[in-house]
């Protein structure tokens, strides 16, 4: 019984990572995972869905702050960084620091989710020495939107509701945002416009895999393998990841708008600049 079990278990995860994976993503993505067994090590980035997917959840009673600073401090420990990188839980909009006390600071993908874009801009050039650089990657409309089309609206509403955003902001509006709170900006760029790859293709899911995914969720959800509502976590998180997709083959949504800033070196400069 036990070995027909392993046996099926085998086969289930073989035809879902290898054959099922590989048909999918043909050219693209199976060349990262070669046969053998599931480690982390074999597990690059562009898989980390699967690895996830495998993960026990037994972390989730603790708090989702809590749960990130450990496993940062797990990363940073197995890539020997720790003596190098202090991970801190907090706020970005009110941080646990003294005035001028970084030379520099960034953020990729999470000042997003501030209902204020001058609150945690604010609070990046309190914490900066004078002169110190803040670079950050920015979610935001690029001018090809259009709010008078309902396809425009519902492909950002979608980004927004899946991504628990408070209202995306205008790409023209972050430098007003960074000068506003005394920045000057060295640099603004969209990332991820050519000669970049299309950012959103790793997001398209044919209904093939849908189902696939769907289905095998069902059964451990069933099985009371995974948790109750992964089911429609799964749901909401494909509906995103299709309105993603068509924010970005319709360019009106760029994840990239890159800005880097600077805090004036001094007083005068800082006037000057605002
Ligand atoms: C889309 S994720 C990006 C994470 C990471 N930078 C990356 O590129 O993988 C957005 C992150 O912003 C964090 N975040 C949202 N609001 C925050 C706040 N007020 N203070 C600190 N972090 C916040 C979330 O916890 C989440 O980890």
């Amino acid at each position: 019984m036990a070995w027909t079990l392993a046996a099926a278990g085998f086969a289930l995860v073989y035809w879902f990572v290898w054959v099922m994976g590989a048909a999918e993503v043909q050219g693209k993505r199976a060349v990262d995972l070669q046969m053998g067994s599931i480690a982390d090590d074999k597990v690059g980035d562009r898989y980390s869905q699967y690895w996830s997917f495998f993960r026990s959840p037994k972390e989730t009673a603790a708090a989702a702050t809590a749960d990130k600073v450990n496993r940062a401090r797990s990363h940073n420990r197995k890539a020997g960084l720790d003596a190098q990188c202090e991970v801190v839980c907090g706020n970005f909009m009110a941080m646990p620091f003294p005035d001028a006390s970084f030379d520099g600071a960034y953020s990729i993908e999470a000042t997003c989710h501030a209902p204020r874009l001058q609150d945690v801009y604010g609070e990046v050039f309190r914490v900066l020495k004078p002169g110190g650089l803040y670079v950050s990657y920015e979610w935001v409309t690029t001018p090809l939107y259009r709010a008078d089309d309902p396809e425009h609206v519902e492909a950002i509403h979608g980004i927004e509701r899946g991504d628990a955003l408070p209202g995306l902001r205008r790409q023209d509006e972050i430098a007003a945002v960074a000068k506003e709170v005394g920045f000057e900006v060295v640099k603004e760029l969209d990332l991820a416009l050519p000669p970049a790859l299309p950012w959103w293709t790793r997001l398209k899911m044919g209904r093939l895999s849908y189902w696939r995914n769907s289905l095998v969720i069902r059964a451990l959800t069933l099985l009371r393998v995974a948790p109750k509502g992964v089911s429609e976590v799964h749901e909401m998180l494909y509906e995103t990841a299709h309105h993603l997709t068509r924010g970005g083959e319709t360019g009106i949504f760029t994840p990239m708008h890159m800005v880097l800033l600077r805090k004036p070196a001094t007083a005068a400069e800082h006037s000057s600049c605002s």
